[in-house]
């Protein structure tokens, strides 16, 4: 009878350490070391085999035979297993894909650039944001060049965005090949030139948020032919999702053919590759945002009190138009970025056991070692550019944010597998180019069914919340027709720019078929899209890698 009641207390304690939504606790760590060593003193006092600590540090009770044997007859028993399980199918191939192949070739009627471009017709580009959201510009940069038969000069980065990276196109792009690869559709070159001995001083202005070609004519072709030189600043997104195949199909050549990085940033990025694929045959690749001011942007709660809500609500400030927002409405509505933990578990559902190997790549992170614990103990074998180069080899990136997001970027794009917290600019362009290059898998959160999930995870058996994470990420999983032709934003889906092979006869087929034939594709954001989009954030400048 005594020991009946010693057990119900302790497995009070001990449900309230293992099952609460602990996600920043730093602060509350004396408490819970107490509570730890009195609920280890007392196990050792009143049970036999005792617990590991490890079980204990950590919110996570894996199952393998040493985990927990308690009599917790009503309690739901949420226990993570070791093995990813044995789910039918392979995890590190999407079964689709061999039936869909990348093709951006023009067709016969697309005018090349020896017809197309005025000459004393120069468009000038300033990007704008980090990396990724830079990358969008310079590909709609040559499109929009193209709409105006103007002559490109090479875009300038933006040097002055939250990231503060000095490097210039020629340091992060191979510039001698974007030039020479797309020279059969636009003339590109790198500086303006003089006219005469006239310098021409191009006229500034910007267009709207997602220009269409008629915008671009009516708004700048008027001023090009006047002043003979116009730069676009802030040029990110600024080109319409709605364009003809042809010039989908541009964007395509641009974006998945003539960016790339150059030879040092390749030749590093191949060497980490090399290095993960030394220790693993496949490997996951993460890309996290879990930064401080992507988290006071979201207006999200993570569980780590008043020094969580004071630390983020000053960063929040930053930001003179965002309002207070409820913390559990924007959970409910899949708003929340997840946590390292969340994303772990997510993976284990979906079969990942704990032998398998994972990238992690990401800026600092709110709460540092102690938020990736949980992600550390559910896949040990955790890598990120630090832990797999040294200092010196770095040396020439580190100090550039470009240049290290773009490290991230090559590993991510060669991984097997590309899972992320987020719908930033750098997931969204990794999911099309991984849609573009044979469908690799590329994992998307489904953010809103996943957080109602996880806000019910400690009611239910590790099989039942597996099981429903399985069914929710049903269409997010990166399989080529997923997402509806013309939904989402282009750099995202290209879906102009894939293509079923003839022999597969599916919708898919006819679909395709009804793009070649001209129709104009993309469309409206579709809700799910919107859901998770960032455009917002963006805006104010305010990109991670
Ligand atoms: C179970 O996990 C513990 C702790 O991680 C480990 O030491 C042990 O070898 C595992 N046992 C089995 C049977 O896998
Ligand atoms: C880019 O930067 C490098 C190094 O600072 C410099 O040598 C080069 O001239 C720059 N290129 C342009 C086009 O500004
Ligand atoms: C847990 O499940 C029970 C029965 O299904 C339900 O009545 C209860 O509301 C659930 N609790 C939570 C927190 O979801």
């Amino acid at each position: 009878m005594k020991k009946r009641k010693h057990e119900t207390l302790f497995l009070g304690i001990l449900h309230t350490l293992l099952f609460r939504r602990r996600k920043r606790p730093i602060h509350r760590f004396l408490t819970l070391a107490s509570a730890l060593f009195g609920a280890i003193l007392f196990f050792i006092l009143f049970f036999s085999p005792p617990i590991h600590q490890h079980h204990l540090i950590n919110p996570i009770s894996f199952i393998n035979g040493t985990g927990f044997h308690m009599n917790l007859q009503q309690q739901h028993v949420f226990r993570v297993p070791m093995g990813g399980g044995s789910l039918s199918g392979d995890v590190w191939i999407s079964k689709q894909s061999k039936f869909y192949h990348g093709c951006s070739d023009s067709s016969n009627n697309f005018p090349t650039a020896e017809v197309n471009t005025h000459p004393n017709r120069y468009l000038m580009i300033a990007t704008s944001g980090g990396l990724n959201q830079q990358r969008t510009g310079i590909v709609d940069a040559v499109v929009a060049a193209h709409i105006l038969n103007a002559i490109l000069v090479v875009p300038k980065l933006d040097q002055k965005s939250y990231w503060k990276d000095s490097s210039n196109f020629s340091e992060i792009f191979d510039v001698d090949w974007f030039i020479s690869r797309i020279s059969k559709d636009v003339k590109i070159i790198r500086d303006l030139p003089r006219i005469g001995d006239k310098i021409i001083t191009p006229y500034t202005t910007r267009v709207p948020r997602k220009c269409n070609a008629k915008c671009y004519q009516t708004r700048i072709l008027p001023i090009l032919k006047k002043k003979h030189a116009v730069q676009l600043t802030k040029f990110d997104y600024r080109l319409s999702n709605r364009l003809t195949t042809d010039m989908q199909k541009l964007r395509c050549r641009v974006n998945y053919h003539a960016l790339k990085f150059t030879d040092p940033i390749t030749e590093m990025g191949r060497k980490l590759v090399e290095r993960i694929r030394m220790k693993s045959k496949h490997f996951v690749a993460l890309h996290l945002r879990f930064e401080p001011d992507m988290l006071a942007f979201s207006g999200c709660y993570y569980g780590g009190g008043d020094k969580e809500r004071k630390e983020l609500g000053k960063i929040r400030k930053r930001w003179k138009t965002l309002h207070a927002r409820n913390p559990d409405k924007e959970r409910r509505n899949g708003k929340c970025p997840l946590t390292p933990e969340e994303i772990g578990l997510m993976l284990r559902a979906l079969g990942f056991g704990n032998d398998v190997h994972i990238y992690v790549a990401s800026g600092e992170i709110y709460g540092g070692e102690e938020t990736l614990a949980p992600l550390k103990a559910l896949f040990p074998n955790f890598y990120s550019k630090d832990t797999i180069a040294s200092k010196e080899e770095l040396a020439p990136f580190s100090s550039f944010s470009s240049r290290m997001a773009a490290l991230d970027f090559m590993v991510c794009d060669e991984s097997d597998v590309f899972v992320s917290n987020n719908n930033g600019n750098m997931a969204r362009m990794l999911a099309g180019r991984r849609r573009y290059f044979d469908h690799k898998p590329t994992i998307r959160p489904n953010a809103k069914k996943l957080n109602n999930l996880l806000l019910r995870r400690n009611n239910m058996t590790w099989e039942e919340f597996a099981s429903q994470i399985r069914t929710s990420q049903i269409g997010f999983m990166g399989e080529p027709m997923e997402v509806k032709p013309g939904r989402g934003e282009f750099h995202e889906n290209p879906t102009a720019c894939i293509c079923a092979d003839s022999e597969m006869d599916t919708g898919a087929a006819t679909i395709s078929a009804r793009r070649d034939m001209g129709e104009v594709t993309d469309g409206q954001v579709g809700e799910e899209e919107q859901e998770w989009s960032d455009t917002e954030y963006t805006e104010n400048e305010l990109e991670i890698q």
